[in-house]
């Protein structure tokens, strides 16, 4: 089964605050993207990965040369993570067939390895409605919603990371039917809506999502760990 990678990197990182946008952030040194992008240059079962940026985007060429093989740039970033990763899928309808893998991944999570990409292909690569890399829920949970406070069982519940992974004519359709784009919040959640159960597959914690300043010492923490 081809698979390629759909990296969405075309947000501007608010609740990071910090002066460029935390794609571009050095962790242990290295551009946060160059991480994540190497993640999947380093996997074997990776055809080629397309990164999603904004049209006026300065900081990407410093990063991956637009010369470099195995990884293609464009610059259609939109408004939301939604529209930027919808917009790449239709960038790429002539390099990608309808039955091939796309593995939609977050630039921000840096933390994520060749063999965390293996286990989801290996694991969800034959499945209908694709996979995930996700992670069950460790603390107790409570639900205020309603006017009484509830202690939510934990048992089934389970934190979505990513990369997605879904064959791109389901993920395509599902992203444009999408009902509600509000309610999309991952990428499995437009392909739940035509009725598909993406398979989870346990993730690690070192695929955190980078979001708030003190996520950068975390991750630099994981990277300083020998991969896994
Ligand atoms: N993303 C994108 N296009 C957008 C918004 C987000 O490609 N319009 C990407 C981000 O670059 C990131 C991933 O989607 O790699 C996950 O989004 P998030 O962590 O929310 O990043 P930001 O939107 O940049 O951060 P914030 O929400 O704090 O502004
Ligand atoms: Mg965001």
């Amino acid at each position: 089964r081809r698979c390629v990678a759909l990296i969405p990197a075309a947000g501007v990182g608010a609740r990071m605050a910090a002066g460029s946008p935390k794609q571009y952030l050095p962790i242990a040194g290295q551009p946060m993207l160059r991480l994540t992008a190497d993640a999947f240059l380093a996997s074997p079962l990776i055809s080629h990965t397309y990164i999603v940026v904004s049209e006026g985007d300065g900081y990407i060429d410093g990063v991956i040369s637009p010369s470099e093989t195995g990884v293609t740039v464009l610059r259609c970033g939109g408004p939301t993570r939604m529209d930027s990763i919808l917009n790449g899928l239709r960038a790429v309808r002539e390099q990608v067939a309808d039955t091939d893998l796309v593995l939609v991944h977050d630039a921000a999570r840096p933390g994520l390895t060749p063999a965390l990409i293996r286990k989801l292909i290996e694991g969800a690569g034959d499945a209908p409605g694709g996979g995930l890399l996700a992670l069950p829920v460790v603390d107790t949970v409570k639900s205020t919603r309603g006017s009484a406070l509830a202690t939510v069982p934990r048992d089934g519940l389970w934190l979505a990371q990513t990369p997605q992974m879904f064959n791109y004519a389901l993920l395509l359709r599902a992203l444009s039917e999408a009902p509600d784009p509000l309610a999309v919040t991952d990428d499995a959640s437009a392909v739940e809506m035509l009725g598909y159960s993406p398979l989870l597959i346990e993730g690690h914690p070192r695929n955190l999502k980078v979001t708030l300043p003190s996520d950068i010492r975390i991750a630099e923490m994981y990277m300083a760990q020998t991969e896994q």
